[in-house]
C-alpha cells in the first residue's frame, strides 16, 4: 500500500497557467488543415478557424499558444503574411516537407485564433535570417496604438486596434536550425535584438524569452547567461526584468536514436519503460539548468520556458516524412502526466511550457482528417490537469513508492503525483501509475482537511490503446468512483497504466 501524504496548508509556489501551453508551427498539417481551413471551406469554421478544434481546445483550457515556429520562425518574414491573401508571397517551406507555404495564415490570423481560444499569445521572432529592423517593426505593427508607419499599415490591413503580445521569443534553437551559433555569439545578438522589442503599452509589457539549451547542453545555458543576463535595475528602461523574462529549454523524448526513433504505436514493455525513463529525465534537466539560472538569478525573477517538449516517434507509415505526423497512445498520456507533475513541482522556476505540437504534429492533443477530428489520450491528460492552472502547489509525498521497469537501466517510480489548491479551495491531485502490470493500492491522507466532496476522473487502457478516425472513443476520460473515504483518508486502487485526477473539498 502506497501512502500519499498531502499537506494542503503548506503552499510551495504558484503554478503558472502557461505551464499548460501549446505550440503551433507552420509544419505539416498543424496550421493548415489542423487549425485553419479558410473561410470558404466546407468544414465549419469561424473566420477560417476550425470550429471543432477551437471548441475542444477551449474546453481543455489552453492558456497560451506559441507561433510560428520552431525552425520555421527563423526563416519567417512576417510581411509575407499580411495584406490581401491573393497578394501574399508563396514560398517553399524548406524545413518541413518542401511544400508551398502560401502565407494565408499570418499575423492577423494568429491573433484572431488566440482571440477565439481566449489564450495568451507567444510570438517567436526571427534572429537566424531576419534583421533587427524586421523584428522591431513586427512588434510595432502588432502592439503600437499610436501613429506610426507600422500601425498605419495594420489599420490599412483591417485591424484598427493593436493586439497584445504576452511573450516574444528572440530566436529559436539558435544553437541549431536558428543559425548554428555559439552561446556567446547568440547572447550578444540577443542583447541587441531584444533592445528593439519595445513595450509600447506599459500596462502590458512583453515578456522576452531568450533561446536556451537543447537537452543537457549546460554550457549553452552558462555561456548565454554569462553574456546577456542582466539583473533588473530600477529606472533603466530595459523592461521590468533586465534583458530577459524567460529562457527556453527544449527536450523531446524518443525511445530509439535520432535516425530511427521508434514506432508511435508498436512497442514492447521494455520500450514503454525506456520511454517513461527518458521522460522522467526532465526532472534532472529542469533541476540542473535551474541551478545554473539560480547562480545569476537567485531570486528566480526569470522563468524557465520549456517551450518544446513531448514524444517524437517515427512518422505514421505512408505520410510525408517532413510532416512529423504521429499517432498518440496511452504511452503518450503517461509521458504527459509524468512531465506535467514534474513541471508543477518545479513551478518556482518553470513558468511556461509548450507541448509540441498542438494538432497533427508530434505529441498532439488533436488529430484531424478532412472534416473529422479526434482527441488523443494526451488531450485528456491536459483536460484532467486543467484545475492546476493558476493554483498553488502544495506539499505532497508518497511513502512506499517503489521503482518499476523491466531492466535496471529503465526504472521509473511506480507512482507520480502533484497536488495543488485552487482559488475555490479545492485540492487537486493528479496521479499516474506507470507500471504495465501492477495495480497500486493508495491511501491519501491530509494534514487537516476532512474530505467531504470528492470527484475524480480516470484515463485507463492498455499501453497501445489509441483513438482512430474509425474508433474515436477507444480511449477517453471517465468518471472514477472506485474510492472510499475512511477516517478522513481517501482509499483507492490506481490501475496499472492509468492517469487519475481528484478534486477534493
Ligand atoms: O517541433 C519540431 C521542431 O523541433 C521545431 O521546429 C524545432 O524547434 C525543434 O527542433
Amino acid at each position: 500500500m502506497a501512502k500519499l501524504y498531502i499537506n494542503e496548508k503548506n503552499k510551495k509556489g504558484h503554478i503558472n497557467a502557461e505551464i499548460y501551453g501549446h505550440f503551433s508551427e507552420h509544419l505539416g498539417r498543424c496550421i493548415y488543415e489542423g487549425l485553419y481551413v479558410g473561410e470558404d471551406s466546407d468544414i465549419p469554421n469561424v473566420n477560417g478557424m476550425r470550429k471543432d478544434v477551437v471548441d475542444a481546445l477551449k474546453e481543455m483550457k489552453i492558456p497560451v499558444l506559441r507561433w510560428p515556429g520552431g525552425c520555421f520562425a527563423d526563416e519567417y518574414h512576417w510581411k509575407d503574411g499580411i495584406g490581401p491573401k491573393e497578394n501574399r508571397k508563396k514560398m517553399i517551406n524548406t524545413h518541413w516537407g518542401g511544400v508551398v507555404e502560401d502565407n494565408s495564415f499570418g499575423t492577423h490570423e494568429f491573433f484572431e485564433l488566440c482571440e477565439q481560444l481566449g489564450c495568451k499569445t507567444y510570438v517567436n521572432g526571427n534572429v537566424g535570417s531576419g534583421t533587427v529592423q524586421e523584428m522591431s517593426e513586427w512588434v510595432e505593427y502588432i502592439t503600437f496604438g499610436g501613429v506610426s508607419p507600422m500601425s498605419q499599415m495594420r489599420k490599412e490591413n483591417g485591424h484598427e486596434k493593436p493586439w497584445t503580445i504576452d511573450y516574444f521569443g528572440v530566436g529559436n534553437e539558435n544553437w541549431g536550425c536558428g543559425g548554428n551559433m555559439t552561446p556567446e555569439y547568440y547572447a550578444n545578438l540577443y542583447r541587441r535584438y531584444q533592445t528593439y522589442v519595445r513595450h509600447y503599452d506599459d500596462a502590458a509589457p512583453i515578456k522576452k524569452i531568450c533561446c536556451g539549451a537543447n537537452v543537457a547542453d549546460y554550457s549553452w545555458t552558462e555561456g548565454v547567461l554569462e553574456t546577456c543576463f542582466k539583473s533588473p535595475q530600477p529606472g533603466e528602461g530595459f523592461g521590468p526584468k533586465g534583458y530577459m523574462d524567460g529562457m527556453s529549454l527544449h527536450y523531446y523524448v524518443y525511445p530509439g536514436g535520432w535516425e530511427v526513433k521508434g514506432s508511435a504505436t508498436e512497442f514492447d514493455g521494455k520500450t514503454w519503460y525506456k520511454t517513461l525513463a527518458k521522460a522522467a529525465y526532465m526532472e534532472e534537466l529542469v533541476s540542473r539548468h535551474g541551478a545554473i539560472m539560480d547562480k545569476y538569478d537567485p531570486e528566480k525573477k526569470i522563468g524557465m520556458a520549456v517551450d518544446e517538449w513531448g514524444c517524437w516517434f517515427d512518422v505514421e507509415p505512408g505520410t510525408n516524412p517532413g510532416f512529423l505526423y504521429q499517432q498518440n497512445t496511452m504511452r503518450d498520456a503517461l509521458v504527459a502526466g509524468l512531465t506535467l507533475n514534474i513541471f508543477n513541482k518545479h513551478c518556482d522556476r518553470v513558468k511556461m511550457a509548450c507541448i509540441a505540437q498542438m494538432v497533427n504534429v508530434l505529441q498532439s492533443v488533436i488529430l484531424t482528417e478532412g472534416p473529422k477530428m479526434i482527441l488523443t489520450p494526451t488531450y485528456f491528460v491536459f483536460h484532467m490537469y486543467k484545475h492546476h492552472q493558476d493554483a498553488e502547489l502544495v506539499d505532497s509525498y508518497i511513502e512506499g513508492n517503489q521503482m518499476v521497469g523491466m531492466e535496471d537501466e529503465y526504472q521509473v517510480p511506480l507512482l507520480s503525483e502533484s497536488v495543488s489548491v485552487d482559488k475555490e479551495g479545492y485540492v487537486n491531485v493528479t496521479l499516474s501509475n506507470l507500471s504495465l502490470s501492477e495495480d497500486a493500492p493508495v491511501e491519501m491522507a491530509f494534514a487537516q482537511m476532512n474530505p467531504a466532496q470528492v470527484s475524480a476522473a480516470i484515463l485507463r487502457q492498455e499501453m497501445h490503446a489509441h483513438n482512430t478516425f474509425e474508433e474515436p472513443e477507444n480511449v477517453k476520460e471517465e468518471v472514477f468512483d472506485a474510492f472510499e473515504i475512511k477516517d478522513g483518508k481517501i482509499c483507492f486502487t490506481a490501475p496499472a497504466c492509468s492517469v487519475i485526477s481528484f478534486r477534493i473539498k
